[in-house]
Order: structure tokens, then sequence, then C-alpha cells
């Protein structure tokens, strides 16, 4: 039912050619990169793991990736390490304000007027009539950080370590608001722009890029329900990060993923009511942590 429900509602607010979403460009030190440059591609198609009750081993470019997918595809997509060794590593500031823009079309529909020439300074846009540069679905952004180990290369680095958050965005000072908002599941999304801390220890870093959707939980819904899990759409960029800040300074520890992403963890599923906007569910979090701040990692909860 939940699943049914889910295609439904895909079904009537896209194109069929126009599937999720991916996080494919950064504006950083004030310009838009090329599309895909300093982030890891994804193989398409790719074959999964079967998952729970479910033949949805085939996925291609911008399809859903599930926390019971291998590790390597929810913690940067399907395939990603094929790919590091050829991607570049970008050069930022800790400190520095960096945009992230999405698709929702995969790499062979991409058309030079989807990147370049975008209404108010977007790094994608949709110019086709009929289609949008959105997210087809609610949920929030989380965006994280994982320092490559000691000893280690980020041609090479698995992601296995430890993941901070730094940037989240989801239902904002609108959660008083009857009914919810998400702030991205709007025609035109905010520009997605968020600072790297200004505290972050010089190194080599993952950047993780996601819009989760949660499962929904009902009185139909069993375990094994693909409804009831949350939907991911990572893709990660290859940062250095240039610092000042102190030999002292230390990360905070991180979370661990997939294992933050584990079906019982926060912010993986909603109620019925929350998944319509009704309602903002009791203890409501946000998945994959919590934020760090620069100076202190904070609980992630809508305000
Ligand atoms: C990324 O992979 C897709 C196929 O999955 C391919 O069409 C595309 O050209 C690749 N992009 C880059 C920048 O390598
Ligand atoms: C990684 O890229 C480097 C430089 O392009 C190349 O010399 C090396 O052979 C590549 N390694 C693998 C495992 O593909
Ligand atoms: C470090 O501080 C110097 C002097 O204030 C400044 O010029 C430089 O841009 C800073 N570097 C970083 C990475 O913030
Ligand atoms: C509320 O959420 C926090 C953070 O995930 C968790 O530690 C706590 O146990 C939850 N409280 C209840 C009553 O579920």
């Amino acid at each position: 039912m939940g699943y049914l429900h889910f295609l439904a509602v895909f079904a009537a607010m896209a194109p069929l050619t126009q599937c999720h979403y991916t996080f494919v460009r950064i504006k950083a030190n004030g310009e838009w990169q090329e599309p895909m440059r300093y982030i890891r591609n994804l193989t398409s198609p790719f074959d999964e793991k079967q998952l729970v009750d479910s033949n949805m081993i085939w996925r291609e470019w911008n399809w859903p990736t599930y926390t019971l997918d291998f590790p390597d595809s929810v913690r940067c997509g399907r395939g990603n390490l094929d790919h590091a060794n050829a991607t570049e590593v970008l050069t930022v500031k800790a400190g520095d304000t960096v945009e992230i823009a999405q698709q929702r079309s995969p790499p062979h529909d991409w058309t030079h007027d989807m990147f370049y020439g975008c209404p108010d300074d977007r790094g994608t846009c949709d110019p086709r009539p009929g289609y949008k540069q959105d997210f087809n679905h609610p949920g929030p952004l989380i965006v994280h950080l994982s320092k490559v180990p000691d000893g280690q290369d980020i041609h090479t680095y698995d992601g296995s370590g430890n993941w901070i958050k730094i940037h989240s965005r989801g239902l904002g000072s609108l959660a008083d608001e009857r009914p919810l908002k998400w702030e991205l599941f709007t025609d035109v999304p905010p520009h997605l722009t968020f600072k790297i801390p200004p505290q972050t220890p010089a190194g080599q870093y993952l950047m993780r890029m996601d819009v989760v959707m949660s499962g929904v939980v009902t009185e139909w819904t069993k375990p094994g329900d693909l409804g009831i899990l949350a939907q991911f759409y990572p893709s990660c960029a290859q940062l250095n990060i240039l610092s000042n800040a102190t030999t002292t300074t230390t990360l905070p520890k991180g979370v661990a993923i997939p294992e933050i992403f584990a079906p019982d963890r926060p912010g993986m599923t909603t109620s019925y009511e929350m998944y319509h906007f009704r309602t903002l569910d009791e203890n409501y979090t946000y998945p994959g942590g919590p934020v760090w701040t620069g100076e202190r990692l904070v609980e992630d909860k809508p305000n």
C-alpha cells in the first residue's frame, strides 16, 4: 500500500523521463564549477543487493537508494568508488560559502542549457516546457563531511569513517504551520548555500549531499515494505579544505553511514499524518545525527 501510494505520487508529479534528483554541481570560490567536476560519478545501471520482500535490484542513475543497499551506495552513491580516482579534488577554505545544485535528469539527457544561463544564477535549471528542476518529494537536505583517515587518500577512501553533519534544511521555522512546509519541496527551491565551518581542520574530505525522504508508517505497513524505508539520493564531492584552525582543533566524533540511517534511527520514518503535512511528529528529528556548528554538536530538530 505504502509503495503503491508513493508510485502514484511520483507519477502525478513529474514527466516520466525525469526521475528523482542527484546533486551534481558546486559553486565554490564564487563560481559554478562544471557539472560533475569534483563529484564522484555513479554507475548506471547498477545491481543492488536484494531488498527485503522486493525485486528492486536493478537501479538507474538517480533512482532511490535504501539503507539496506550496499554500504558504499548509501555513503556516496552506487558505484562511486569506481569513479573516485578520476574525480578531481576541489580546494576550498574553511569558512567558505558553497552552494550545491541538483539534477532531475540522468546524464544522457543533460543539455547545455540545463546548466548555463539559468535564471537567478542557479547552477541547474530545466528550460523544457512542463519540466521543473526541483525535488520531487519532501524531506530535509543533509550535508556531511568525512575526513579522510590518516594514511588514506581521497581517491580511494570509501567513507567508512566518521561523518559530521555541517548543514541541514528541512521545516525550519515553518514547523508550526499547518500544513507543514518543507523548504525544498516547492517548484523553485531556495538556493542551497551553506558554510564550511571555519573551525574545520585542514585536510581532505568527502562531502556527502542528500535530500532524504522518510518512510511512512501506517496501520497497513509491515516490516519489509519498501514504503517504510527511507529513500536516499547521495552523491559526494572530493574536497581539500585549507584551514587556519589551530592544530588543537579536533572534529567531534561523527556518525557512521549506513548505521545512522538504519530503519529505526531518527528521521527514517514519519507518521501518515506527517507524511501528508498535517502534523509534526512528536520528537521528530532530522536524519543523519546532530549538526556541528563548528563549536559544538546540536540536536537537529525543527525550530
Ligand atoms: C557519469 O556516468 C554516466 C553513466 O552512468 C555517464 O553517462 C556520464 O557521462 C558520466 N559523467 C562523467 C562526468 O563522467
Ligand atoms: C588513478 O589515476 C591516476 C592518474 O590519472 C592513474 O595514473 C592511475 O593509474 C589511476 N589508478 C587506477 C587504479 O585507476
Ligand atoms: C589564514 O590566515 C591568513 C592571514 O589572516 C589569510 O590570508 C588566509 O587566507 C587564511 N587561510 C585560510 C585557509 O583561511
Ligand atoms: C527523542 O529523540 C532523541 C534524539 O534522537 C532521542 O535521543 C530520544 O530518545 C527521543 N525521545 C523519545 C521519547 O523518543
